[in-house]
């Protein structure tokens, strides 16, 4: 996730600092969404010069450090005027390519700066494009997916076959080059003054703001026939001219000013006037003029865009509906997991190729084990992949908790492969046994939601979870991203195992249907709110289940304790009776994982014990189970998927429950006391 904000301003003259500092508070607004480096394009002279060009300034680090930078730079005059000016801006959170000015946006077309970008999302065919590109001679300074979209317009720009092609007719040729998804603003010195925006798959908003009244509240939408299959075919088809009728929103000597984002976080404070894109909108703005153009039908077939009044407080608009960022991050999942997986599981080949790990794998599949560490709920989604890896990758694999690994001197071997899981990518401990598998010569693997951390800096090669920025401080997205990221690891790795085939595409289509599924067990969040009512005065909450599931009550158990403060244990059922049974009576909770799974019947036994120690379970069940429900105090019914991705889908519920429980207490369910997001110190 990266935040992208552009300002367009038509006859309402601004200083190049007010034009700054309204790029670097909309930066601050979406710092949330990425904060690894951030940029900026605007143009390099004023009004009265004839010759444009456009000026490039990209810094690592947070925005402060853009902003530091902007006011640092040479020959910059603060007082020039520009009557009409558009700058784009972007706080980056990277996804291909380290943190550093090179890779951050906005990303070029050329030396010159003919054509400069922000983009949010992941082009996953950049591979092909970057090819094609470097076959007409262009040459790439950064590792970004998002260089070879400048590229491509200025290479759709140099072979127009009309002098006076549109802005957006560019823009349009080149989307259809793109798969993947994105959210995108343009600027070049060949249109000044002109603005050109679209989305398709991420989210993207324009905000209006003019002392006169706009001309209508609905923009129509223009459509436009244009044919261009594929790569290969780029410029070969002839476009027809386009159509320049549009919608005016301010005309003649109007003054109006328009606003780019990623959320209307960035929007509310300029204007509360905004209109939604959809996916594959082409938004332009030419003499203060705003226009949507799009190639075929929108998925809502309405056919004009309103501009719509915001009634939301920026706090509120920040954390969309709800009223924590933790809650948000929980109902972020059926998005994250399919940008965990974007690119990399092909649905119809039912492959999967994990591209920083493919280079390795040769040397992985002759490995003597994998090891596989972390810290809290990391080490948790190593342990509730650990099944289904040993099942795909037929060779011994370890969980560890990175401190004990430490404590241990666990003897570590030059053909171990090791594995770091983390969110942040800087857990001290996780990172100290990175270091310390690395001096045993281990071929150490990193699996992070942060590209440029010092885990995935260090690592010989890895994964990139994609789950976007996690800002509450129990995690939740990372960890149902960081299990696929495992679960697809090793189905890479049974690719060509021939007793396997089934069982692979039974996991492969079971991760398609993941996403609906989640939206299911997310809808039952009133029901789960309910269960919270009856349970927020407990001092204490017993989590129990096994097998697959042994890892959602560890994290389940965890994910209470961190922000409800009440005493909760994850218990593997087999153990019941080696101890944790004595805990069981009439007042105890004990919430109980059973799915119909391997471990069902053992399950069965377990829940038997603690109802003839009159033990009220609350059993999280299969939707195809008829029998738990017998003997539940309540049930919540999940929808029933492959038994090793069960655990993606069970731990939500107790995700929910612990957030509930915690607003009741009255607790601050992002800033639990006593913890932080990202624990530098062993
Ligand atoms: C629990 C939680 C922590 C982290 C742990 C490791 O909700 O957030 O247990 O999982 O501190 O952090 P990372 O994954 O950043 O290494």
């Amino acid at each position: 996730m990266c935040g992208i904000f552009a300002y367009l301003n038509y006859r309402v003259p601004q200083t190049r600092k007010q034009i700054f500092e309204t790029l670097i508070k909309g930066l601050q607004r979406l710092e949330y969404r990425g904060y690894d480096s951030a940029g900026v394009a605007i143009d390099g002279n004023n009004n009265e010069d004839k010759e444009r060009y456009i000026r490039l300034i990209k810094k690592r680090g947070k925005v402060k450090a853009l902003d530091e930078e902007l006011h640092k730079q040479d020959g910059m005059d603060l007082k020039a005027d520009f009557e009409t000016h558009f700058g784009i801006a972007h706080t980056r959170w990277a996804t291909h390519g380290v943190p550093n000015a090179v890779n951050s946006h906005p990303q070029r077309s050329d030396k010159k700066n003919e054509f400069v970008v922000i983009h949010n999302g992941i082009i996953t065919n950049y591979k092909d494009l970057r090819k094609f590109l470097e076959t007409k001679g262009y040459e790439f300074e950064s590792e970004t997916d998002t260089e070879t979209i400048p590229k491509l317009v200025k290479y759709m720009y140099d072979n127009r076959e009309t002098e006076d092609i549109s802005f957006s007719a560019l823009v349009e040729r080149v989307i259809q080059q793109l798969e993947g998804a994105f959210a995108l603003v343009f600027k070049s010195i060949h249109y000044p003054g002109e603005a050109v925006a679209t989305r398709r798959g991420s989210p993207l908003l324009i905000g209006v703001r003019s002392k006169y009244k706009l001309s209508t509240e609905q923009i129509p939408i223009l459509y436009r026939t244009c044919n261009i299959e594929n790569v290969k075919n780029i410029c070969k088809t002839q476009m027809k001219r386009l159509d320049s009728s549009t919608c005016l929103h301010a005309i003649g000597d109007k003054a109006v000013e328009f606003f780019f984002a990623s959320d209307a976080s960035a929007i509310i404070e300029h204007t509360n006037r905004v209109i939604f894109l959809e996916d594959d909108d082409i938004a332009a703005v030419a003499d203060g003029k705003l226009s949507i153009h799009r190639l075929k039908r929108s998925a809502s077939d309405d056919p004009s865009r309103a501009i719509q009044t915001l009634q939301m407080e920026l706090q509120q608009i920040m954390k969309g509906n709800f009223s924590a960022f933790m809650q948000k991050e929980i109902f972020e999942q059926p998005e994250s997991v399919v940008n965990t997986m974007r690119g990399r599981v092909n649905f119809e080949t039912k492959s999967v190729l994990l591209g920083g790990l493919k280079d390795h794998l040769k040397e992985i599949r002759r490995c003597r084990r994998l090891i596989i560490i972390g810290c809290g709920t990391s080490y948790h989604a190593a342990v509730a992949t650990r099944q289904v890896l040993e099942e795909l990758t037929e060779l011994p694999v370890m969980v560890e908790l990175a401190s004990d690994f430490l404590d241990r001197n666990t003897p570590v071997f030059r053909d171990d492969v090791s594995f770091f899981i983390s969110q942040s990518g800087e857990t001290a401990d996780t990172l100290m046994a990175l270091r310390y598998c690395k001096d045993r010569r281990a071929l150490t693997v990193g699996i992070t939601n942060t590209v440029g951390s010092s885990i995935s800096r260090e690592t010989d090669c890895g994964v990139h979870i994609n789950a976007g920025p996690e800002i509450g401080v129990a995690s939740t997205k990372a960890y149902t991203s960081q299990f696929i990221s495992l679960v697809m690891f090793g189905l890479m790795m049974s690719e060509d195992r021939i007793s396997l085939q089934s069982r692979r595409q039974e996991i492969i289509s079971g991760l398609q249907t993941l996403p609906e599924m989640i939206k299911e067990v997310l809808s039952l969040d009133e029901k789960i709110h309910d269960l919270a009512l009856e349970l927020y005065k407990q001092r204490s909450l017993l989590v129990m289940g096994r097998g697959y599931n042994y890892a959602t009550c560890l994290e389940g158990a965890l994910k209470i304790k961190e922000i409800t403060y009440m005493h909760s244990e994850g218990i593997l059922a087999g153990e019941l009776k080696h101890g944790p049974l004595a805990l069981v009576d009439k007042h105890m909770p004990v919430i109980m994982v059973i799915m119909k799974d391997p471990c069902f019947t053992k399950c069965q036994n377990a829940l038997q014990q603690v109802i003839a120690r009159q033990g009220r379970p609350i059993i999280l069940s299969s939707r195809e189970d008829t029998e738990s429900s017998k003997f539940a105090y309540k049930t919540i019914e999940l929808p029933h998927t492959v038994d090793c991705l069960q655990g993606v889908l069970s731990v939500i519920p107790l995700q929910l429950l612990s957030f509930h429980l915690a607003v009741l207490r009255g607790y601050d369910v992002d800033f639990p006391r006593n913890l932080a997001k990202s624990v530098t110190v062993e």
